[in-house]
């Protein structure tokens, strides 16, 4: 039995429904019975809770052999770091205490570090407090291709795609689908004591190949358009994201500029999706 997380989102839902095709056996935690429910007519079994009630999530990890666990982002939250921070814990402390054996958790590149990475140090806190309660398989995933889904209308309207990375910067980039099948196969292939997955798509596109990308997508010319760091927090708050948060982003850009948001790759498995640039963006901009 498995318990999955966030299977409303990317990558949760990517875990369940590829393990339930394997005709695994899958609890999903939803925040409500109705966004369990389409999981429930494939056969799972649902669990309301949220991640942050310890005795909710102890129930919940009972007798399981894994689980797939993320910290979810917090858009509106004035500081994402102290809020999360308790949340996992209480999650380490549930896992402990229903001795699950393993948790494949959704981390992210340059969660090796605890500072200088924007929200990124987040993951890294839940690495270390939930690799002290159990086995960990970490995967962390580069940049979300899902992260320019924003600006397709742009490139499509105008023919510019916005970015806060140089136009020529490569940056490891994955699809979601793409974490979520490996997620799955991670929690399938069972406690392997501390494992990190390093997770990439087939390239490791610049924002200029982004654009080319998107050119070929629309039939039209795409050029970069690079914004200055500086632009970081007032682009985002603009759209409702907390100051907290958009400082968060700022760091975060900063840290992939300087190299700090990098691959550790030491002792970590590097991985490459299969979602190339092309068919990812395509499936985006639809
Ligand atoms: N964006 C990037 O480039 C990038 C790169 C590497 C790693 N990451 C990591 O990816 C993670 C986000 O993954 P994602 O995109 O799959 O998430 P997502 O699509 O935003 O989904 C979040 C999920 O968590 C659920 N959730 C939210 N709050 C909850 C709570 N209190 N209790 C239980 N469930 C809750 C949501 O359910 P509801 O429907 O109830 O809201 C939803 O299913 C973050 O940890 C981030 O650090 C992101």
């Amino acid at each position: 039995m498995f318990v999955i997380a966030g299977v409303t989102g990317h990558t949760g839902e990517v875990v369940a429904g590829t393990l339930l095709e394997q005709g695994k056996k899958v609890r999903v935690v939803v925040r409500s019975a109705d966004k369990g429910a389409p999981f429930a007519a494939r056969g799972a079994e649902v669990v309301v809770a949220s991640l942050e009630d310890e005795a909710a999530m102890t129930r919940a990890f009972a007798g399981a052999t894994g689980a797939y666990l993320l910290s979810p982002p917090a858009m509106t939250s004035p500081d994402m770091v102290a809020e999360r921070r308790p949340m996992l814990d209480a999650l380490a402390r549930a896992v402990k205490t229903a001795k699950l054996p393993h948790v494949v958790l959704l981390s992210s590149i340059g969660a090796q570090h605890a500072a200088g990475n924007g929200p990124i140090k987040v993951v890294h806190h839940a690495e270390q407090v939930l690799g002290a309660a159990t086995a960990v398989t970490a995967v962390r995933a580069g940049y979300f291709l899902e992260n320019w889904a924003g600006v397709l209308p742009l490139a499509k309207k105008d023919g510019v795609l916005p970015s806060f990375l140089p136009a020529t910067k490569p940056v490891p980039t994955v699809s979601t689908p793409d974490i979520g099948r490996v997620a799955a196969e991670a929690l399938v292939a069972g406690a392997r004591g501390r494992r990190v997955i390093e997770l990439a798509g087939p390239t490791d596109p610049t924002p200029n190949a982004v654009a080319e990308a998107a050119s070929r997508i629309f039939g039209r010319p795409v050029k970069v358009q690079e914004a200055p760091l500086a632009a970081v927090v007032p682009t985002f708050t603009s759209f409702g994201v907390s100051e907290g948060m958009a400082r968060l982003f700022q760091e975060m850009y900063a840290g992939v500029i300087d190299g700090t948001v990098a691959w550790e790759l030491r002792d970590a498995e590097p991985v490459r999706g299969r979602i190339g640039l092309d068919e990812g963006l395509r499936a985006l901009a639809s």
